[in-house]
């Protein structure tokens, strides 16, 4: 772990405070209100979150308990009874709802769908029962590997609706990943698509299913379910492989929610850590309903008429939370856009902003960054007079993006909520509330009602105002994750003990260092373990470097990030190559490939750097942080006298 320093935070003192015309609107219009509900939220949080999940969902049956907390371990709203399907579908249908647009879909080919709230209910109701057929049943995982398309929304939510777990698993992750995640969860169907568009190509999604399932390597599998979207030829393997359409054909739309456990399993999650393979974040029912529903609400401040767009991928938990689940709890309209910005059409997002009038535009720094490149002329040349609140989520935003964002896109007019928050949480954590907080830019300013954040050092002891320190949570909160998958050891390990106990009182380490100024507004810097950000895709050094060493070449590997104007990071990898091997071209490119078949195309090295020995301390450490300085091309500094080997620093140096 490294620790975290402020020499890389700007410093930044421009304040926004929230415009007067959005407050007047708001749901929470003024500091004084958020700060009445932080303060009632800590005195009592059990209180807190008891109320609003009588106010805002469903439950089919009254919890017992709001909260049984045996640390690590928490269980919100004991033995009550809850359907997150029935809370996003069902009861929106006996209200003006019903004729509402819930999804609309925008293809990247240009063609487009919008499903009622009476429509997906409908065909999620359908699709369930199609779950049903194919004998899943309630605890049944189910893998989801498909495009931006609607079938994945309603894939979910049938899954939610019959209490069958979903895990799902990003288009862009290769057959191996997605073989390795079906394996741990032991999924018994997969649901996929023939392909997806992506940049003007095809993802052959089925493809890399097939490749994953083949010669019985993930035999918990059972059947497969193809939607047909691409069209391109396919194999499909009888008895095994079924259509979507086929099946969804003439079943019947009647399929009562299940009333499910409080604490019953809504999805596992995969997401990269520091150490070994990636971890199956586990979140559960009740509270993550609760959790996703209030924060959409409240941070996105929203309003019956807004069409509200989330630029993620549903791979990722911002699709989870803020796509689907967060926003059709709250009878919002939510945008799907299967597109990504592409040089046949760089200005998509801007077209698909002005043809439906989007108010709500929630995207990542790396896509912001990637837009200042592309010019402002691509904005300015659409209709964004729509938009009404804007908001960043994945990584550190630098200030000189921020501000391009509030000037070109949001005409100064629109706040900007940066929310800070992880797979792991379940939803954001520290974020503006849009009509209460002013903004200073690269700041997630403070957190959300309910949730005690602080900035510490390894003993749980507050740092001063403005040091750097990790930043962790004192009380645990609905949406947590309740486990590793199958690992609650790592679980334990991972979160609640790298920083001692104080006083018996858990704190979740997030894994981020973190400073908070006098203000109370909290700056995060970043990671402060071997998790790496590139385009906002979370990834593990430690994973890249598996996938390095497992090709017959490669005798040791060790991965860093590099800063990335525009990615945020790149990963570069130094190399040590078996005796038998030179370094070359034609080596080079071969294990970028082998990475990308690894992992997915997100994973690969920006840069190889081949070499015959790694700077390590005495005990054998790779020493990470000299590999970073080399990477970036700055000079070494700070404490090298644990380095075996000083000659090896030289030796690199010149290999560049
Ligand atoms: C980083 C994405 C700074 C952070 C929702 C965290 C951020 C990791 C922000 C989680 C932000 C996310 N400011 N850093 N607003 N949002 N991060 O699990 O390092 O894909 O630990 O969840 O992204 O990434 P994950």
């Amino acid at each position: 772990m490294t620790s975290p320093t402020i020499e890389s935070i700007l410093q930044e003192n421009r304040l926004f405070p929230p415009p007067a015309e959005f407050s007047e609107q708001a749901q929470l219009k003024s500091l004084e209100e958020y700060q009445a509900l932080y303060e009632r939220a800590k005195a009592n949080p059990e209180a807190f979150w008891a109320e609003l999940a009588e106010q805002e969902l469903h439950w089919f049956q009254p919890w017992e308990q709001i909260l049984d907390w045996q640390p690590p371990h928490a269980r919100w709203f004991v033995n009550g009874k809850i359907n997150i399907s029935y809370n996003c579908l069902d009861r929106h249908l006996t209200t003006w709802r019903r004729n509402k647009a819930a999804l609309i879909w925008e293809g990247e080919p240009g063609d487009s769908r919008t499903l009622t709230y009476a429509q997906l209910h409908r065909e999620v109701c359908q699709f369930a029962n199609v779950l049903k057929g194919l004998g899943i049943k309630k605890g049944d995982i189910v893998g989801i590997y498909m495009p931006m398309i609607p079938e994945a929304a309603i894939a979910m939510l049938a899954c939610a609706r019959i209490g069958a777990p979903h895990t799902v698993v990003f288009g862009g992750f290769s057959a191996e990943a997605l073989r390795d995640r079906l394996n741990d969860g032991k999924a018994k169907l997969v649901i996929t698509a023939d392909g997806g568009w992506r940049k003007d190509a095809i993802v052959p999604l089925k493809e890399q299913v097939d490749r994953a399932l083949n010669n019985n390597s993930a035999p918990s599998v059972e059947n497969v379910l193809v939607v047909q979207r691409t069209k391109q030829n396919i194999s499909m393997q009888p008895g095994r492989d079924h259509w979507w359409h086929d099946l969804q054909q003439g079943v019947s739309a009647n399929c009562p929610a299940e009333p499910l456990d409080s604490e019953d399993m809504l999805f596992i999650l995969y997401t990269s850590g520091s150490t070994g393979k990636p971890k199956g974040v586990v979140h559960t029912t009740g509270g993550y309903n609760l959790y996703t529903h209030v924060t959409t609400k409240w941070i996105f401040d929203l309003r019956d008429t807004d069409v509200y767009w989330c630029t993620a991928d549903v791979g990722w938990i911002t699709g989870h939370s803020y796509i689907v689940y967060g926003p059709l709890s709250n009878g919002a309209t939510t945008l799907m856009y299967e597109g990504a910005p592409r040089s046949s059409n760089p200005g998509c997002f801007w077209d698909v902003i002005e043809k439906y009038g989007v108010t709500i535009f929630y995207t990542a720094p790396t896509a912001i960054r990637a837009f200042i490149k592309m010019g402002e002329h691509l904005p300015n040349a659409r209709d964004l007079s729509s938009l009404r609140l804007l908001g960043t989520v994945g990584e550190p935003i630098n200030p000189e993006a921020w501000i391009w964002y509030h000037r070109i896109i949001g005409k100064e007019r629109c706040p900007i909520v940066d929310t800070w928050w992880q797979t792991e949480t379940g939803g954001i954590m520290i974020t503006p509330i849009p009509g209460a907080i002013a903004t200073k830019p690269g700041s997630a300013t403070r957190p959300f009602p309910g949730i005690l954040a602080d900035v510490v050092d390894l003993n749980g002891n507050p740092v001063p105002a403005s040091e750097g320190g990790y930043l962790v949570v004192r009380h645990p909160w609905p949406s947590m994750m309740r486990t590793v998958y199958g690992d609650d050891d790592r679980f334990r390990r991972t979160y609640w003990e790298h920083i001692a106990p104080v006083d018996g009182q858990y704190l979740y380490f997030a894994g981020d260092g973190a400073r908070c100024d006098a203000d109370g507004y909290f700056w995060v810097m970043g990671r402060v373990d071997d998790v790496i950000s590139v385009a906002g895709h979370r990834l593990g050094t430690m994973e890249i470097e598996s996938a390095l060493v497992s090709h017959p070449a490669v005798a040791e590997a060790a991965v860093v990030g590099k800063p990335d104007e525009v990615k945020g990071e790149e990963v570069v990898a130094f190399v040590i190559l078996e005796d038998a091997y030179l370094p070359n071209e034609d080596l080079d490119k071969a294990l970028k490939k082998h990475v990308v078949a690894e992992i997915g195309a997100l994973a690969r090295p920006g840069q190889i750097r081949f070499t015959d020995a790694l700077p390590k301390t005495r005990s054998g450490k790779i020493m990470r942080r000299l590999l970073r300085s080399l990477a970036a091309g700055e000079e070494i500094s700070g404490d090298t006298s644990t380095l075996e080997d000083r000659s090896v620093l030289d030796k690199l140096r010149e290999g560049a």
